[in-house]
């Protein structure tokens, strides 16, 4: 069909127009049909703009536009008119205009959606996934997808203009170790042979630091089997970063430098750095997270010296433990009931905490099912050391640390909503997690696990640590953190083919498997590796604050569901037995 192309979209008219003839393609939003008159509201990316069929204008487009449905797609030529006072429709962009239509066009039909398409919405997501190319003509997920695609352009200029070179690196490849489980592709070429999804580029981006790149960015696609949550996809989009001849302070600078533009193109918000530190030990202890929130305070305190003399058997026997006493002053809580109490208690049971120690601050005295078992000095050295005031609610919490400091981490979380310390008038707070350990101990396995991967140097002076006390080391990694949320994570990493052995070793790989499995890798380190680190983020869920929304679905123009699932087109899905022979495959019955 032949269409006269739009001399404008559907967001531009305004009043300096008015006189003009325009052309307009787009789609219907909203048909009305007032006594004989038929407004249509036609609407493309840039906006809306409401045309007008009136009989005595035009009796055949009038005629015409009776056709006119929800989504048909239509091309209108018309005159621009000054709408007629008092008709004006302030919250569109070009609603001072309309356009008096003289020729319609109707490109194509639309059956009726299933769900309308606006931005108030009641549909299920579900429903808004199955159709998720409807979905993404509602104006609030366009502009959400504008803002990722704005994204993309910031952090391309930035880079390219502070010397970074993009290089795409393969979708195929051997299973790289974040942690998660790999996505296979099998081989067709190489009988029982499977490639890996990247979990990230890690690996490469290592290899093109020993290749002299010296300073490498991609934003890339990886791909993690792991449960999913609100801030996480199979697969998703990383801005990956890798280094050379740097140590940290050079790092965080550029990256710094990133969040300063990010904060000004997006929020208008002139970033002040340095980026507040913190140790993970710190960050436990203040706030029982890796990720702290720290736009507001309530801040966790160790009790442990309050009560190293303690004759109250649970404290006594957390210290003698190495465990950790851990308090939460609620300001103002002290008039909560039984009932409120209780259900706080079960919320911490069901993180896994024995119990819940709670007291309520009164002049000079703590009322609490406890307080029997704690001296006055106690007591007094407790309400001066949290700061307590009459009228507060006290939390402790007692057991083994970094356990224990998480639950607490988790009610700290819980109470800032209770007492409404989240909201919208926050401002964004960044914060570097520096100088987590090296090793993670497993219980259930029984054996050290790197907490980053097996990459990440440890500190330098902790080296000697390796052997005697493995879970004291530290390692040179470092997570940056946006509203308690990881953004991103990345480390300075080994270079040394030894020390890199070392730590395979302490992983328990034995030298068969990690050259099996890194051989390339450490067989490059042979050849002249400078020293090197980076970082990446999680640049979905940089997008889903930026956005302000809360899950990263909102801002993947095609996500899957939080059981992996892609509504739209039914993966994963069965595929055809004369595909799985060609693969060497037989499913088991
Ligand atoms: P890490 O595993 O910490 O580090 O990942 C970096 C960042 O990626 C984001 N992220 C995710 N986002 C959405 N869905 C997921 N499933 C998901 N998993 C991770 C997080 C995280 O901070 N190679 C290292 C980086 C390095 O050392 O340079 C790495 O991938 O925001």
């Amino acid at each position: 069909m032949k269409f006269n192309i739009r001399t404008h979209t559907c967001g531009e008219l305004r009043e300096n127009n008015i006189g003009t003839q325009v052309v307009l393609n787009g789609w219907v939003a909203i048909r009305r049909d007032l006594g004989g008159v038929i407004f249509i509201e036609l609407r493309d990316r840039y906006g809306i703009t409401q045309v007008v069929f009136e009989p005595s204008y035009n009796s055949t487009a009038h005629e015409l536009g009776k056709k006119l449905r929800s989504e048909f797609v239509i091309s209108i030529e018309g005159k621009v008119r000054k709408r007629p006072a008092g008709t004006e429709n302030p919250s569109l962009e070009t609603g001072n205009i309309d356009v008096m239509v003289d020729k319609l066009l109707i490109l194509n039909q639309s059956e009726t959606p299933p769900f309308p398409i606006e931005n108030k919405i009641d549909a299920s997501e579900d429903l808004r996934l199955k159709y998720r190319y409807l979905d993404l003509r509602r104006p609030d997920v366009q502009k959400d997808l504008l803002l990722r695609h704005k994204m993309y352009q910031i952090t391309r200029k930035y880079f390219d203009s502070n010397s970074f070179i993009e290089i795409e690196t393969p979708v195929l490849m051997k299973s790289t170790p974040e942690g998660a489980r790999d996505f296979l592709v099998p081989s067709r070429l190489h009988k029982g042979k499977f490639y890996a999804l990247p979990q990230s580029p890690q690996t490469y981006k290592q290899l093109l630091m020993v290749s002299g790149f010296d300073r490498y960015f991609q934003i890339v696609k990886c791909f993690r089997d792991e449960d999913m949550r609100a801030d996480r996809q199979p697969e998703f989009t990383q801005i990956d970063i890798e280094m050379s001849f740097i140590d940290m302070e050079n790092l965080f600078e550029i990256i710094e430098g990133l969040m300063k533009e990010f904060f000004k193109e997006i929020w208008n918000i002139e970033l002040t750095t340095p980026i507040p530190r913190l140790s993970f030990d710190k960050a436990m202890e203040k706030y029982g997270s890796d990720k702290p929130d720290i736009r507001f305070g309530l801040e966790m305190v160790t009790l442990n010296s309050v009560f190293k003399n303690s004759d109250f058997r649970v404290f006594k026997d957390s210290i003698s433990n190495n465990g950790v006493i851990t308090g939460l002053l609620a300001k103002g809580c002290g008039d909560y009931t039984r009932n409120q109490l209780d259900v706080i208690t079960d919320f911490v049971k069901k993180l896994g905490a024995g119990g819940l120690i709670w007291m309520r601050v009164k002049e000079n005295d703590l009322e609490a099912p406890i307080a029997k078992f704690l001296s006055d000095d106690e007591k007094k050295n407790l309400i001066h050391e949290v700061k307590a005031e009459t009228g507060d609610l006290l939390f402790l919490l007692t057991g083994n640390k970094l356990k224990t400091l998480s639950i607490m981490g988790s009610l700290r979380l819980e109470m800032a909503k209770r007492m409404g310390l989240i909201n919208s008038d926050l401002k964004p707070a960044l914060l570097w997690v520096t100088d987590f350990p090296l090793f993670e101990w497993d219980e259930e396995t029984k054996r050290f696990y790197a907490m980053h991967h097996p990459f990440t140097s440890p500190r330098i002076e902790d080296i000697p640590l390796m052997e005697s006390d493995p879970g004291k080391v530290k390692a040179r990694a470092y997570d940056l953190i946006l509203n308690g949320n990881e953004i991103a994570g990345g480390s300075i990493r080994i270079h040394d083919a030894n020390l890199q052995a070392k730590m395979f070793n302490l992983l328990g790989i034995s030298e068969t498997e990690a050259k099996e499995k890194f051989g390339f890798l450490m067989n490059a380190f042979k050849f002249g590796a400078p020293p090197h680190g980076g970082i990446a983020f999680g640049f979905d869920r940089l997008a889903m604050i930026f956005a302000g929304r809360s899950s990263i679905r909102d801002v993947m123009a095609f996500p899957k569901t939080s059981s992996g699932l892609s509504l739209m087109d039914d993966s994963p899905a069965n595929v055809d037995e004369s595909q799985l022979t060609e693969l060497h495959i037989r499913l088991k019955k």
